[in-house]
């Protein structure tokens, strides 16, 4: 459980103590305040002074826990933390979060789309994050249906001006691009295009990098290549964009077993499944955390 809580707000283990302390001690500090609160009313101990109790710990929880979180160096992790629980406990998932602008998202995709689609629909109606084009490099590709059956503009971009021209960056301008998201995307990403957007292209990998990562290992030569070597494990790798193939940092692995009966389409469907379930809430979580301060 520590590990998780590690992995989840990436902080070391000490860290993590004084965080768990923080909510100790804020919590602690939460009920005898609400206590005396209610003392002072004089309302004698009943349904109503619970109901009561209840609603004013939860008033006062976040301002106990934030005063607690300032000796103890945390502040920037609480609030940041009260402010996302907020934003959710309202319902907001799908409201923009107040005066902020909207991000626009560019999917990149080759083929099928199933991904491409996933995140479009998980996104769809949220009025923080907008799925504002497609970009393909393949006529015909499945993911073009899919953008325009969704009206979703759809930009069909040709090797030569993606590698060597302005590598697509003024008509990414132009559709207010804030992100690009790589969702079996065949081409890789020119240097030119990730300095345009550094630290905001991500990508998904269908192994656990960086296992079966680099020139040549997409689609089904990652689950040949994890079948041959009789792997009893593989997964998804959704990271960050860089200069070199499978290389950026990190945002998230899940993983699936490998059994002997597998084939390398047994596993494609595996790593599918685990793609449609993580991919976009991954990139609405990275997205939302870069807007939420
Ligand atoms: C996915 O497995 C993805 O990880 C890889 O290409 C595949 C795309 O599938 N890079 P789809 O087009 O989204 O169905």
């Amino acid at each position: 459980m520590f590990q998780k809580l590690q992995t989840k707000w990436k902080v070391s283990g000490g860290r993590l103590l004084l965080i768990l302390v923080t909510f100790a001690t804020g919590g602690s500090l939460c009920g005898i305040a609400g206590r005396k609160i209610l003392e002072w009313t004089g309302l004698e101990k009943g349904v109503l002074w619970v109901i009561l109790y209840i609603v004013l710990i939860t008033l006062i929880w976040p301002a106990c826990v934030l005063l607690v979180s300032i000796p103890l160096g945390q502040f920037g992790f609480f609030k940041k933390y009260i402010r996302k629980l907020f934003f959710r406990m309202s319902g907001q998932k799908n409201n923009m979060v107040l005066g902020e602008k909207q991000q626009n998202l560019a999917i990149f995709a080759s083929g099928a789309g199933s991904n491409a689609q996933k995140i479009i629909e998980h996104l769809s109606g949220h009025t923080s994050i907008k799925v504002a084009l497609v970009v393909c490099n393949k006529a015909g590709a499945g993911v073009i249906a899919i953008a325009e059956k969704a009206g979703i503009p759809v930009l069909i971009i040709e090797k030569e001006q993606f590698f060597r021209g302005n590598h697509y960056v003024d008509e990414l301008r132009a559709y207010n691009t804030d992100w690009i998201v790589l969702a079996g995307f065949l081409w890789k990403v020119p240097v030119g295009l990730i300095a345009a957007f550094a630290g905001r292209i991500i990508n998904i990998h269908p192994a656990l990098l960086p296992k079966y990562g680099g020139k040549g290992m997409y689609g089904k030569h990652v689950h040949e290549a994890v079948r041959s070597a009789n792997e009893t494990e593989t997964g998804i790798t959704i990271h960050f964009v860089d200069e070199y193939y499978d290389h950026g940092k990190i945002i998230l692995q899940e993983k699936c077993t490998v059994t002997p009966e597998d084939d390398a389409d047994s596993i494609a469907q595996k790593v599918h499944a685990l793609e449609h379930q993580y991919f976009p809430k991954a990139v609405e979580d990275v997205i939302l955390n870069s807007i939420i301060k």
